[in-house]
């Protein structure tokens, strides 16, 4: 079977994992929408172009394609251990004029130390790190991130929810790891953070969480994210509706009461 110029250019037909920019990071069908889920979150969550981001784990610029022209000139730092992804995501997606004119900065750093670029932070991303990272790496970055976080920012992340724990020790890749949320909330809180989860689509279903110094805990974003949360419940309850009234069973029980209803009539007149 041929494939198309395009997507084999866009790593459409490799796997997760491949080496690929787009494949390296995820399954290649899913690079715009998550770019896009990450963007929108942010900038709901209050991202103006003077902040400061920090991506972390910022792979091939998924996000960064998004973030990097849009924030003001310098504001923009990403780390990725794999430097090729870096390089791949600015020729293919970017182009490298966006250097001299945005000026992002990146560190290839891999011990989850965010405090390379020597400065703080008003927003940071985790986006599909702690679905790889095992509890011992997160903690190492809540504890770095504390150190690195303005006192009102906010630090986004996300992870695989399960009803158990991933007990390596390893970066986990292809393949990930996983926490209930529970546990997930003790890693971040152990380090003296306040977790929040919060309801914000992802294509493969990780659970988003914000993470802020505790006195930040009560802030408005906080009561706007409740808004999303509701949406998300009514989303749910709909679904199940539509599910409940098209089963035979509620079906053949309407079908019923309309044709005792009919005899009814008949009976009173
Ligand atoms: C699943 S990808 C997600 C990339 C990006 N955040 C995105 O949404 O496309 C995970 C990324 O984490 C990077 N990574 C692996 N070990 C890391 C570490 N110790 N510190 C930071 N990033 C790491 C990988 O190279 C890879 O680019």
């Amino acid at each position: 079977m041929s494939i198309n110029p395009i997507d084999d250019r866009l790593g459409k037909h490799l796997s997760p994992g491949d080496r690929h920019y787009r494949a390296f990071v995820s399954h290649p069908d899913n690079y715009d929408i998550v770019a896009a889920l990450q963007f929108n979150l942010l900038t709901s969550l209050g991202l103006r172009e003077h902040h400061y981001l920090l991506d972390i784990g910022c792979g091939s610029l998924r996000g960064g394609r998004l973030f990097i022209p849009y924030l003001l000139s310098g504001h923009y730092f990403g780390i990725e251990p794999e430097q090729w992804l870096i390089e791949e995501g600015i020729k293919h997606e970017l182009g490298e004029s966006i250097l001299a004119v945005k000026q992002p900065s990146f560190a290839h750093d891999r011990s989850f130390n965010l405090e390379v670029f020597g400065r703080t932070f008003d927003f940071l991303l985790a986006q599909s790190i702690f679905s790889h990272a095992s509890a011992l790496q997160i903690k190492a970055c809540v504890a770095s991130a504390k150190k690195v976080m303005k006192p009102d920012a906010i630090f986004v992340a996300n992870f695989v929810e399960s009803n158990e724990n991933y007990t390596g020790h390893e970066w986990v890749y292809p393949g990930g790891s996983y926490y209930t949320l529970d546990f997930m909330c003790r890693l971040v809180e152990e380090q003296g953070m306040t977790c929040i989860p919060i309801h914000w689509p992802h294509p493969v279903g990780l659970r988003w969480i914000l993470i802020v110094h505790p006195q930040q805990a009560n802030r408005q974003f906080l009561k706007d994210m409740d808004v999303v949360t509701l949406r998300a419940e009514r989303d749910a309850a709909l679904a199940r509706l539509c599910k409940i009234e098209s089963h035979p069973y509620v079906m053949f029980g309407r079908t019923v009461r309309r044709w005792l209803y009919a005899l009814l009539q008949r009976r009173t007149h």
